[in-house]
């Protein structure tokens, strides 16, 4: 037996004007998208913006429901609106904010495992990694592959 582990490398931007121009402009769509948040249960609003391997921006928010299980986070919004408007462009970075009673969250959010599965699944599709940039009030956290988000993730193949 051999103890083995993981290292996970990721970049810490003091804030969003640090991020280069294209990075920048995706998480202010992200920022954005939060106004198409529908969150009456949780009141936490999260806004998403995918950028194409064509430079087109997609956005998404999460929609609850009353039915709880059948609301969908902002990042697969994003995403499966992406893979259904613009099918087999490749989805090269996604963008992802928190909001809480109208102003971003202090800190990065984190995508739950289901929207990592996704992103996983549309990187190889991609067939190069995806970058992930996670904004907050201060601190933007960047991520390049979603290994570095959800290492061993599931795969088929
Ligand atoms: N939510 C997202 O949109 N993305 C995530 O990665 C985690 C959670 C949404 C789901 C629900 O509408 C609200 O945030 C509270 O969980």
């Amino acid at each position: 037996m051999e103890n083995r582990s993981v290292t996970i490398n990721y970049e810490d931007y003091g804030s969003r004007e640090e991020l280069d121009a294209a990075d920048r402009a995706l998480l202010d769509a992200a920022i954005e998208a939060v106004s198409g948040s529908y969150a009456p249960y949780s009141h936490f609003n999260v806004g998403a913006a995918v950028r194409l391997a064509d430079g087109t921006v997609v956005k998404g928010a999460n929609q609850e429901n009353a039915a709880y299980p059948s609301g969908l986070c902002a990042e697969r919004t994003a995403m499966f609106s992406a893979g259904a408007l613009h099918p087999g462009v490749a989805m090269e970075a996604l963008a992802v904010v928190c909001s809480r009673e109208g102003a971003l969250t202090p800190n990065p959010g984190s995508p739950c495992g289901a929207c990592r599965q996704v992103m996983a699944q549309y990187e190889r599709e991609a067939g190069k990694p995806m970058r992930i940039i996670l904004g907050s009030g201060g601190h933007v956290w960047a991520f390049n592959g979603v290994e570095s988000l959800m290492p061993f993730i599931f795969n088929d193949l």
